[in-house]
């Protein structure tokens, strides 16, 4: 009698072994993927690949993988013989470039994690790469093999929802869309047929950085699809996970591994399988090189969890409803994270500020003053003392708003040594009314508010730069909503103008510098504290403290 022969085993290098650490970032999702690949329905030898030793060694001890079998990086595991299949369970920046490493070495089968790569051009680069060499990639996306998942699915395609679906997906646990909702995206594109029309999104983000990238702290993104689904994603506080998809007919619920059905007749807990869905992922990627059908999260199907996260990150940053496929390549959050650096960035400023007849203009302009420059401003309440000498050491401009009358002697001499050498004096809306009885400051100044002449109406303000643009503004044109603005202002010493303001009284200068001393500039507009947060009232600071 004649027995075939056993299957030759698969080796396969799982890249990044991990280490369950209780925190966010290690899953230690390497041990899933190995489960997995043993069970895939071919004897498979696994190699331990990670440079952290540690890390190596328990996860060589618990799938009991011999010391020749482990490696501290895939470059050496290549050196050795080309596997016929790696898992990428590192974090997301690593992923395409241990992928390619694999693929153009010859690797036929590679996992790899998600969010695939934390740039789109390189998840295109990797499909590339992998059509060309015909080699099998799939996403560890694996909650599309969930037995409650594939009877949600199933319910879909007979309609049993009706018409007009709307899909809800929440994320708990403080997590964010690179590192979770990406999930829900992939599902949903399972669900409501491949990837939606457009994406809207809003986010918030205060500096959190997750396995290398940048997080958002909350998020709701709006998807939808040419047939008229939607779909709503959300992270953030209160948040539990789950996926609801309403029809005309009923809505499913999957939550806590369970799916619910409401319709006409009342609520059930339908039944649904139990599946491992790292098993059946590997099985597929296997039966695929095989010339078996293609895995329901290959690279092609899957790749849009991540190109969601991106086209989400996008919308955020426009601030506008975002195409697929998407064209940006880039990371939309790390630009939002990483501002451009504007001239006042890193000057360091005192404020010499009066509360402004409780405009809120003292908060709204040390807030932005924080903005441009990335530094808390140093801010002195000018109802309460002036100015010293000791105030101006270690300092790089000077910003004065307020209405007080009379300077103090050591206010005059600091500010007069201050201007004589040099120093940079930026007069801010009120600081035009200040120290009305003190003639080098109006001189500073160029034009003052004159007591008992001038004027502010409150209208809604266009400024307009000069042709000449000494302030280097930048801009051409820029609105303002209904706030004071100073006319009939009296001329004191000669400026340049560099902005005008144009309401319905005329045309009046808004912003310029002294001649004699072209360090002092003078901004009109922000009686408003809320108008310190409009883009152009931040130009204009930080061309005067830059
Ligand atoms: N599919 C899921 O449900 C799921 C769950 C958790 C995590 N993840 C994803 O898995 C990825 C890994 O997350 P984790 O929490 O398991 O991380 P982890 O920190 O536990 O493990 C990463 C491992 O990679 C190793 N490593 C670093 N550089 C390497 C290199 N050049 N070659 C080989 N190994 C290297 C590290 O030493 C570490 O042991 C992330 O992208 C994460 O989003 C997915």
């Amino acid at each position: 009698m004649t027995t075939s022969p056993a299957p030759a085993p698969l080796t396969i290098a799982i890249l990044g072994c991990g280490r369950r650490t209780g925190a966010k970032e290690g899953w230690a999702i390497g041990y899933a993927h190995a489960d997995g690949w043993r069970a895939c329905g071919r004897p498979v030898r696994l190699l331990a690949v990670d440079p952290d030793a540690v890390n190596r060694a328990a996860f060589a001890q618990h799938f009991a993988i011999p010391d020749e079998d482990t490696y501290t990086d895939l470059a050496a595991v290549l050196a050795a013989g080309v596997p016929d299949g790696v898992s990428v369970c590192t974090w997301p920046g690593l992923h395409v470039p241990l992928a390619l490493q694999a693929l153009e070495a010859g690797v036929r089968r590679v996992v790899i994690e998600k969010p695939v790569a934390l740039d789109l051009g390189q998840v295109r680069r990797l499909t590339e790469v992998a059509d060309a060499a015909g080699a099998i990639v799939a996403v560890a996306h694996q909650r599309r093999y969930e037995g409650n998942v594939a009877v949600l699915r199933e319910l879909l395609g007979t309609g049993a929802l009706g018409k007009d679906l709307r899909l809800t997906a929440r994320v708990g646990d403080g997590w964010d869309i690179l590192s979770w909702t990406s999930h829900w995206f992939d599902l949903a594109a399972d669900l409501l047929g491949g990837a939606p029309e457009r994406v809207l999104a809003g986010l918030a983000w205060s500096g959190q950085r997750r396995y290398g990238h940048a997080v958002e702290d909350a998020s709701v993104v709006l998807a939808t699809w040419k047939d008229g689904a939607t779909a709503t994603f959300l992270t953030g506080p209160g948040m539990q996970f789950d996926v609801e998809v309403a029809g005309t007919e009923g809505i499913a619920r999957l939550v806590g591994g369970h799916l619910e059905l409401w319709g006409r007749q009342g609520s059930r807990v339908l039944p649904t399988p139990a599946t491992k869905p790292f098993d059946l992922l590997m099985s597929e990627v296997v039966a695929a090189a095989e010339g078996g059908p293609e895995p329901r999260c290959s690279l092609r199907r899957s790749g849009i969890g991540t190109e969601l996260c991106f086209a989400a990150q996008e919308s955020a940053r426009r601030r506008a409803w975002v195409e697929l496929p998407l064209q940006v390549q880039f990371a939309p959050l790390e630009i939002l994270a990483h501002p451009t650096v504007g001239p006042a960035q890193g000057r360091r400023v005192l404020l010499l500020a009066d509360e402004h007849f409780g405009s809120g203009g003292r908060a709204g302009l040390a807030a932005a003053l924080q903005r441009v420059t990335g530094l808390v401003p140093q801010v002195i309440h000018a109802e309460e003392r002036g100015l010293t000498a000791a105030d101006l050491d270690h300092v790089d401009a000077v910003v004065i708003y307020h209405t007080q009358e009379h300077a103090d002697a050591a206010t005059q001499a600091a500010l007069t040594t201050w201007v004589e050498g040099g120093g940079r004096l930026a007069i801010v809306h009120a600081g035009l009314g200040a120290w009305r009885h003190w003639d080098t400051y109006r001189q500073w100044c160029g034009w003052v508010w004159a007591w008992g002449r001038s004027t502010h109406p409150i209208d809604a303000m266009v400024l307009t730069t000069t042709a000449t643009d000494p302030l280097s503004l930048g801009f051409r044109e820029a609105w303002l909503p209904a706030d004071e603005a100073f006319i009939h202002l009296e001329a004191t010493a000669p400026v340049e103008v560099g902005l005008t303001v144009t309401i319905p009284a005329g045309t009046f200068p808004a912003a310029w510098r002294s001649q004699a001393w072209p360090q002092v500039r003078a901004w009109m507009p922000g009686h408003r504290g809320d108008l310190w947060s409009l883009p152009v009232q931040e130009a204009g600071l930080a061309a005067l403290v830059g």
